[in-house]
């Protein structure tokens, strides 16, 4: 035991961007490494703090403070002398038992990447978006000006067209290049190597691609959520579980999940139509509408369109928040009408789920594509929102001629092909933070 107690263990310092999409990712690769015998410390911001009891005890959670702008390049610049404080804070205290092996940090914030590497701690870039996206958020500087051909396949980077690029509502071209190219810098002075929430089975060669053009160590360590088997919800949102029950009631396959995510905000015209399209689908559904979904609605669950839920009192569920791993696994499940986030779309991979699609922003055109042109495992809700087009959307995808053929590949391929992702990638990253 007394030589036990003097054992050094080797700590990672781990720093999400405080939203779901981010967080869920990173205290999943957490509880991942945890399990093969590093310690862990979580640095995070006020904003969007996790829950520390819904954590393995031996966790360390340090709170950094800092004004939160939602931006993310006055993210980066408010995160930096905080984060580098912190780490320091760490490196000081962590002398006695335990050395810092590496911090691992959000692959979008550059900063603090920077500033691990000034410290002299090695760094890994946490990417929780899909190696496509990670590829052709790089090229866009050198594609920014390709406007008038929306249309055609980009070089390299098929199936995107110059319309699927990132994007990001509110920020003028010049700030998104000079994000892009702050967040490739770190990447390539800062990051001792790339942490990917994805796996062979679905995105080999971009993945492969990444090892040709980035000359750095590259770990696929996904499907995180289920490799790390995350017993624990890591939402920010406590579940409505009673549509559980509600969906228990209903046959294998013939319900439609809505969600768009946990930042995804529509107008109100577009979530009328969507409410309408689903009352004319006739197709049983369970809607996440969740505060502040609606723009200029403020942070209040937004109110249904008048008549609509004597409408659909018979075959509809609306809930503030689902339990979504859940939900998609769920045999009454059919079909996925989503946004596209990354870890909804690997979540409804994993469960062989169908998927509808409504990109909203960033890289949610990315996943989107891949979703109809790369898998075949999804259909486009379309362009324009129109509750007429929405229902007609629905209905191919639940009950049309290639809904099936559809289920198949989701089914027959995807999921199987998800299930047979395995932790060896975890195991190397483990290994390279030893060798650091
Ligand atoms: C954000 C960006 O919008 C997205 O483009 C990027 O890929 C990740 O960050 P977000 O809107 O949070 O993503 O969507 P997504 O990545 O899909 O993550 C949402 C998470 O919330 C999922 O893990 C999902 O299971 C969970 N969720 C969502 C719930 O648990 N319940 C819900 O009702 C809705």
């Amino acid at each position: 035991m007394a030589g036990q107690e003097h054992q050094r263990r080797q700590r990672i310092v781990l720093f999400p961007l405080p939203f779901q999409g981010h967080i869920s990712p990173m205290l999943q690769l957490a509880a991942l490494l945890h399990a093969r015998g590093l310690a862990v410390t979580v640095l995070h911001t006020g904003f969007n703090a996790p829950d520390p009891t819904r954590h393995p005890t031996e966790f360390t959670f340090v709170p950094i403070h800092e004004s939160f702008p939602a931006e993310l390049l006055a993210l980066n610049a408010a995160c930096e002398a905080p984060f580098r404080e912190s780490l320091a804070s760490l490196l000081l205290r962590g002398g006695q038992d335990q050395d810092v092996a590496c911090a691992v940090v959000d692959g979008q914030c550059y900063s603090a990447l920077r500033a691990a590497h000034q410290l002299g701690v090695p760094a890994l870039a946490l990417r929780t978006d899909s190696a496509a996206t990670f590829r052709s958020m790089l090229a866009y500087p050198r594609l920014r000006d390709a406007e008038e051909r929306l249309d055609e396949l980009v070089p390299d980077l098929e199936p995107h067209r110059a319309r699927d690029l990132i994007r990001v509502d509110g920020s003028d071209t010049d700030a998104l290049c000079g994000f892009i190219g702050s967040v490739d810098d770190a990447m390539r002075a800062s990051a001792s190597g790339v942490v990917i929430n994805t796996f062979e089975g679905i995105e080999a060669s971009e993945l492969a691609k990444i090892q040709r053009d980035l000359s750095r160590p590259k770990f696929a360590v996904g499907p995180l959520h289920l490799l790390s088997q995350a017993s624990v919800e890591q939402g920010l949102h406590a579940p409505d579980r009673g549509c559980l029950a509600w969906l228990d009631a209903h046959p294998p396959r013939s319900v439609l999940y809505v969600s768009l995510g946990s930042v995804a905000c529509v107008d109100r015209g577009v979530f009328e139509e969507m409410a309408w399209g689903l009352a004319v689908s006739g197709v049983p559904f369970l809607w996440v509408v969740r505060p502040g979904m609606v723009s200029g609605g403020g942070e209040e669950v937004p109110p249904l369109p008048d008549g609509f839920s004597e409408e659909i009192r018979s075959r509809g569920k609306i809930v503030s928040w689902a339990p979504q791993r859940e939900v998609l696994a769920h045999a009454a499940i059919g079909a996925f009408w989503t946004h596209c986030g990354w870890n909804s779309t690997l979540e409804s991979v994993c469960e062989g789920v169908p998927m509808l699609v409504q990109p909203c922003f960033a890289d949610q055109m990315v996943n989107a594509r891949y979703v109809t042109h790369e898998w075949g495992v999804g259909m486009e809700v379309g362009e324009e929102i129109e509750k007429g087009r929405v229902a007609k959307a629905v209905t191919k995808l639940m009950v049309g001629e290639d809904a099936a053929q559809v289920r198949g590949r989701a089914h027959h391929r995807l999921q199987k092909q998800a299930s047979a992702a395995t932790s060896l990638s975890i195991a190397s990253l483990v290994h390279y933070i030893s060798s650091l």
